[in-house]
């Protein structure tokens, strides 16, 4: 099986996603589209957006890069590297039985990556889908999603979402394909 990585990410128009080991906003719309991306497959992140979120997210594989082979959570699978983690998810999508309702439907192949900076900044060449909520605002923050390069990313649908009342911002949420001429 190939996988399919996916990037789910809200940034902000300046380029930022977070401040001080948490997001500079609060976005319940947003936290409600993270887990209709998400839930059922593999989520792989780095230690610190494990320690910001607090707790393994229920019903999704749990795979948190980190270099101390001494960190232990429970219901979370450790790795040491971004390869690693793919490798993990990898095997469990391929251990996956097929649904017993529906034997012929196709098995799922989506692995995401959900943060933060660094494990952005080194899965984006590796990633085939982006998953971005453009936070519309100029936010002060001290982590990065790296630049969409236009080259590389075409932005295939978006969709203008108005602040809802547990929202701090608009929102405009946008998916992007790699280029098939910069296919993986
Ligand atoms: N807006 C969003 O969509 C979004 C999503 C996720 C996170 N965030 C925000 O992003 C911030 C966290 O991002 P961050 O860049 O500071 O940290 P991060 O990417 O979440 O985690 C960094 C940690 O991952 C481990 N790591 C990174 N590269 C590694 C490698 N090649 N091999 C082994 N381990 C590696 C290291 O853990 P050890 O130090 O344990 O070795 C490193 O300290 C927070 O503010 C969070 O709220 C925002």
């Amino acid at each position: 099986m190939e996988p399919h990585i996916e990037i789910v990410v809200a940034v902000s128009q300046n380029g930022v996603i977070g401040r001080e080991g948490d997001m500079p906003w609060r976005l319940s719309t947003d936290l409600k589209r993270f887990k209709a991306l998400t839930i059922g497959k593999p989520v792989v992140m780095g230690r610190k957006t494990f320690e910001s979120i607090g707790k393994a997210l229920p019903n999704r594989l749990n795979i948190v890069i980190t270099r101390d082979t001494d960190w232990q959570v429970d219901g979370v699978m450790r790795v040491g590297s971004i390869g690693a983690a793919l490798d993990l998810a990898l095997a469990h999508l391929e251990s996956a039985e097929p649904d017993p309702d529906d034997p012929d439907a196709p098995m799922p192949d989506e692995i995401c990556v959900i943060g933060g900076g660094q494990i952005y900044a080194q899965a984006i060449d590796m990633a085939h889908t982006l998953y971005v909520t453009h936070v519309l605002a100029e936010i002060d923050g001290d982590t990065y999603f790296p630049e969409i390069d236009k080259d590389v990313w075409q932005e295939v649908s978006h969709e203008n979402v108005p602040k809802g009342e547990k929202d701090s911002v608009e929102t405009r949420f946008a998916i992007y394909e790699r280029k098939s001429e910069t296919q993986l």
